[in-house]
């Protein structure tokens, strides 16, 4: 019976811990922290130091710290950005932007570019290539370098999925000219909404402390909207299975704008969203101090949860899952599986919500989310990312996150052996 079941989750609050609610709640009732203080260097100085890199930009979130990058390395209207399919208007549209244009190339089975495809789609006028970590999965960093250096693309990696994701025992992050992270609800560690830049290139650096200067916070109540969604989420998430109350509960807060959205309606179609670009507000650098505090805790507990998955399912010849090079140490956001064809994802997520599982799609069944999203104005081309389009409509997403207990993982392997017999 469902209705006595702890509901699992995928994406909803997922990194949020007692203390985190804690913090939040005491931050509600301290505004005069919300805007300008101390937390942003404090913060910025722990990310360098766990990185590795020497130049890192808060901002409040990932896209715009994108944004800010490819400002820095002064791309003009026409130009090229080489960006993989399968993945999400936040990763794409900061390209719109700049005014540049999203060049879109296929994926491999990891779910990350394919360098065979890239060499394919570069032109005269690419200047850049982002290297996407699925999931927190290193792309194939050796490969896209080399295409990169031949045709003189500065190198960007799209680390969203994958602070703490180890290459070659060298974290991601310091593989190109530049890199983002972001610390949104649903990444590796959360401030509700936030993201970094990060460079080793003293030129870039320089660039991007230019473009952003006189970038100002979010508005005060943007950041109540932040410092409230860990509050409500840990109350109404229980409730998840009780006829969806919990949901209903989300459901009205958004509409009554208690907390914000992850991605509002006119990034859908190429747009900015009202809340940037924007820096990262004191506030929201005191709950990301808090998380990067248990990190390498979390890191480790992603990797327990998927290799559980991996020795569970790898059997399974209905699913198929990752196999990533020995060089490669995942950061597991998630642990993605696909299988035969998008009536088998609807109907293994129909049979988790019955047992209070709530498996997720990403990106939304499409290969740029989230769905509603207009592939022609974010410039996709149908058709020209195959490999992209047919995993998009048959994979989904397992849980790893620190809410997501070993228990928790036993029974999403039994939901899906079930399913799928053994
Ligand atoms: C692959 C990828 N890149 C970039 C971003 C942008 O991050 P943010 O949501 O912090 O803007 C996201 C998340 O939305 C993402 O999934």
């Amino acid at each position: 019976m469902k209705l006595f079941k702890k509901p699992i989750f995928v994406s909803i609050s997922p990194n949020a811990q007692a203390g985190d609610v804690f913090l939040a709640i005491k931050l509600v009732l301290q505004p005069w922290r919300w805007r300008s203080g101390g937390a942003p260097r404090e913060f910025a100085k722990k990310l360098k130091s766990y990185l590795g890199i020497k130049n890192v930009f808060l901002f409040e979130s990932g896209r715009t710290s994108l944004y800010a990058i490819l400002m820095a390395i002064g791309l003009k209207a026409g130009d090229e950005v080489l960006v993989q399919a399968f993945t999400c208007t936040a990763a794409v549209n900061p390209i719109l932007w700049v005014e540049a244009r999203p060049v879109y190339v296929d994926i491999d089975s990891d779910f990350n570019m394919s360098p065979a495809d890239l060499e394919k789609k570069v032109t005269p006028r690419s200047k850049a290539v982002i290297i996407q970590h699925t999931f927190g999965y290193p792309g194939k960093i050796d490969e896209i370098t080399r295409i990169a250096k031949k045709n003189k693309l500065l190198i960007i990696e799209d680390a969203a999925h994958a602070l703490g994701a180890k290459y070659k025992s060298k974290k991601v992050g310091a593989f190109g000219d530049a890199a983002i992270f972001s610390f949104g609800r649903y990444k590796i560690m959360s401030s509700v909404f936030g993201g970094a830049a990060v460079t080793n290139n003293p030129d870039i650096a320089r660039n991007l402390e230019r473009s952003v200067d006189g970038w100002d916070f979010p508005s005060t109540f943007w950041i109540f909207e932040q410092l409230f969604h860990p509050i409500l989420l840990s109350v109404t998430k229980p409730f998840y299975n009780f006829f969806s109350l919990g949901k209903v509960a989300v459901v009205i807060a958004k509409k009554l704008k208690l907390i914000s959205l992850s991605v509002y309606s006119e990034e859908k179609s190429g747009g900015k969203p009202p809340f940037g670009p924007s820096k990262m507000p004191n506030a929201l650098a005191l709950l990301g101090l808090k998380q990067i505090g248990k990190l390498t805790r979390f890191n480790e507990h992603r990797t327990s949860v998927a290799n559980f998955y991996k020795e569970s399912l790898f059997r399974n010849s209905k699913i198929s899952i990752v196999e990533f090079p020995r060089s490669s140490e995942p950061a597991f956001l998630n642990f993605p599986i696909s299988v035969q064809d998008g009536d088998l994802v609807r109907q293994l997520i129909k049979e988790g919500k019955r047992r209070g599982i709530y498996l997720e799609v990403w990106p939304a069944k499409r290969v740029i989310g989230p769905s509603g999203t207009d592939l022609k104005k974010l410039g996709y081309i149908s058709g020209s990312c195959p490999k992209a389009e047919d995993l998009s409509a048959r994979s989904l997403v397992l849980p790893t996150s620190p809410n997501t207990t070993m228990r928790d993982a036993r029974r999403v392997v039994n939901l899906i052996n079930d399913f799928f017999g053994k």
